[in-house]
């Protein structure tokens, strides 16, 4: 195999690759043996973020269209699951880093200098890609995030911010959903209707509840009432308008109500795949936010309340970070205001068609 023909070794650029670990406390005279497991990880976690962003990429250019060709959406569910399985090994691997003690990690933290996760440019255009704002960001010791970083890697980030992000792409196809207003079915007056019958049946069934102390009867009915003024606001436009404007939600009222609709007519054979498609995008958000309270716990068992290399307070910053840099949030608090499908508004039958496989077969 000495004749330049391909084989696993020089396919794989396996040499190059084994190379690449060049232990700091070696270089220092101090060689910690630990070191090697260090720079491992990490560079295993920069291969999978090259791997998230070529599919996250793909399926963000199969979205960033007027039209989103049905054919592709089947696809992209799978390159998204795709993400979610290399998302499970990531959050499982910080175990293998969690072998190393904390007595060990300061062989050779000293020689780390200022070098931190910080700079991951990587996972920052993961980031932005996925749909996080810059002013979403939170600031520590008084920089930004692209202070940490400079040069070409400094402008691959800063060019990932002005691009299409997943959650942009995915609010302007839920934008385009048809058939919220019908002629014949108006989704969110139906849809109104529905819950208010609901809780008024609700109510119904605690007015006969005489066992009932008097006090417990009156939470009840606060609860059915307060639930009746939440389901008011989330399917009022202007209301959300208001929402959105002061920075408490993010997707429009639109892109909301096709959530909405896709969610609960889930089993209309039209809607399962954009389905899948929200649920997984949830799932991402939600492993990235296993991964973020993952880190910082581990952050916690090996550093304590020590400040971290890039300055910034370690533990305490990347627990904030947890809950602050969800993109999907949206999609989340829809489960809110899921009604059981037996309450729903039922589909009229020429809607109904057109949700069926029938539509598809004439119209594509
Ligand atoms: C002993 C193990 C580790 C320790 C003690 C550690 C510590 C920290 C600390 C303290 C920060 C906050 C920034 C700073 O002040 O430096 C941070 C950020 C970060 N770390 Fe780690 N880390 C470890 C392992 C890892 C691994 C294996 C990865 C995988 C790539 C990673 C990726 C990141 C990322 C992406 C950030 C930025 C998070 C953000 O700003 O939201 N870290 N790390």
């Amino acid at each position: 195999m000495s004749d330049g023909a391909l084989d696993y070794g020089n396919y794989l650029k396996v040499d190059e690759i084994i190379s690449l670990q060049e232990l700091v406390s070696e270089q220092h005279g101090k060689p910690a043996h630990i070191e090697m497991l260090y720079i491992v990880v990490h560079q295993v976690y920069e291969l999978w973020f090259k791997e998230i962003l070529h599919e996250l990429g793909s399926v963000i250019e199969m979205f960033d269209n007027e039209y989103v060709n049905e054919k592709n959406i089947g696809e992209a569910v799978k390159r998204l699951k795709r993400v979610t399985a290399v998302q499970e090994l990531l959050i499982e691997q910080i175990k293998v880093l969690e072998t190393m003690t904390p007595l060990e990690f300061l062989d050779f933290r000293k020689y780390l200098g200022t070098a931190s996760g910080f700079q991951s440019y990587q996972f920052r255009i993961l980031e932005n890609r996925l749909g996080l704002k810059p002013e979403d960001r939170i600031m520590y010791a008084q920089k930004t995030y692209l202070q940490e970083l400079s040069g070409r890697r400094k402008e691959l980030v800063e060019e990932s911010e002005k691009q299409t992000s997943m959650f942009d792409a995915v609010a302007s196809w839920l934008e385009r959903t048809p058939f919220l207003e019908l002629s014949n079915f108006r989704f969110v007056e139906e849809y109104k209707a529905a819950a208010n019958k609901m809780l008024d049946a609700e109510a119904a069934a605690l007015s006969g509840a005489d066992e009932l102390p008097e006090e417990v009867l009156k939470i009840h009915i606060d609860a059915i009432e307060a639930s009746r003024k939440g389901f008011e606001s989330f399917l009022d436009s202007s209301e959300h308008q208001r929402l959105v404007n002061n920075g408490q939600r993010r997707l429009s009222f639109q892109a909301t109500m096709a959530a909405l609709f896709i969610n609960v007519y889930r089993d209309e054979p039209i809607l399962q795949l954009p389905f899948q498609l929200l649920e997984t995008l949830v799932e991402i958000d939600e492993n990235f936010t296993i991964w973020r309270s993952r880190h910082a716990v581990m952050v916690h068992r090996m550093l304590g309340r020590k400040v971290g290399t890039g300055q910034s307070s370690g533990y305490d910053y990347l627990k904030r970070t947890v809950d602050k840099y969800r993109v999907f949030t949206d999609l989340f608090n829809i489960s809110t205001f899921l009604i059981p499908r037996s309450e729903l508004p039922k589909l009229p039958d020429d809607l109904k068609t057109d949700l069926g496989f029938h539509y598809s077969a004439t119209k594509s």
